[in-house]
């Protein structure tokens, strides 16, 4: 991979995906800044990471936060920002079917899943390298879904509209999409378990059967950072779930 030198920003790379992607964009020789919500946690992930790393405490789904990120930080190569839906183990409870749910959760699923990322790159792209990306985070549910799952299913979907529009008017910027499974994570921690468990029953059902790792879709995330003909792309890491 041409990684090595890079300057790889991750919001949300203190934990899970964000935190694989950034050992392993290190390990290539990158240069990684990684954001989230808590030092503590930043700083655990740094040391963790090893290398060429810099933390910077935000909260990305604060329009402000985000723009204050970007003013200070100067120019570099690629993006991602990985807000999960729900911020806590509580919220992640609140999330159920679209008529029981109050209207303010779908909001704050928007405001994480969507919001979020809309903000990293309206503040960010300014300031990123003509041959650098950005890798947006969908999942799967916009091509296949279950119930509990409207807000991210919806915001998901906007996601991968957006990244079209994004890769023709911020070209030569590269704009392509991740999208996992059911990944295993510190985050899937705060999802309650009886929908765990249907986790693992569905799971269960796909041809590759268990949940992904954080190390796979990162591995996907630095493919589409690196391969420079990747653009607009979806890329689909989730066992064959799409299939079941
Ligand atoms: N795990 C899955 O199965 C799966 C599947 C499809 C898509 N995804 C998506 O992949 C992304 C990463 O998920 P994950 O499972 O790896 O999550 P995770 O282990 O919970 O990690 C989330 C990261 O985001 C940071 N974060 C959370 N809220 C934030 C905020 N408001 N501002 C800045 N940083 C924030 C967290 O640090 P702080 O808590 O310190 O802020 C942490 O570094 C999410 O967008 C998620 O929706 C996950």
């Amino acid at each position: 991979m041409s990684l090595s030198g890079s300057r790889i920003v991750i919001i949300g790379g203190s934990s899970g995906i964000g935190l694989a992607t950034a050992r392993s964009a290190a390990a290539l020789g990158a240069r990684v800044v990684i954001g989230g919500r808590s030092l503590d946690r930043l700083r655990s992930a740094a040391e963790e990471i090893g290398g060429d790393v810099e933390t910077r405490a935000l909260d990305a789904s604060d329009e402000a936060s985000v723009k204050a990120l970007f003013d200070d930080l100067g120019q570099f190569d690629h993006l991602t920002v990985l807000v999960p839906s729900a911020p806590d183990k509580s919220a992640s409870a609140k999330l159920v079917n679209f008529l029981d749910m109050e209207p303010g959760r779908f909001e704050q699923v928007f405001r994480n899943r969507f919001w979020s990322q809309v903000y990293g790159v309206r503040y960010g792209a300014p300031h990123m390298s003509r041959t650098g990306s950005i890798v947006l985070m969908s999942e799967t549910s916009p091509r296949k879904t279950i119930p509990c799952y409207s807000g991210s299913s919806a915001a998901a979907g906007a996601i991968e509209a957006l990244a079209r529009s994004l890769a023709i008017e911020l070209a030569p910027i590269r704009v392509n999409v991740i999208s996992p499974g059911f990944i295993a994570t510190p985050g899937t921690d705060n999802i309650p378990a009886e929908r765990k468990a249907a986790w693992d029953r569905m799971a269960a059902l796909q041809p590759v059967k268990r949940l992904g790792t954080a190390e796979e879709i990162a591995q996907g995330m630095l493919f589409l950072m690196d391969n420079a003909y990747a653009t607009a792309t979806v890329l689909d890491i989730d066992g064959g779930y799409r299939l079941t």
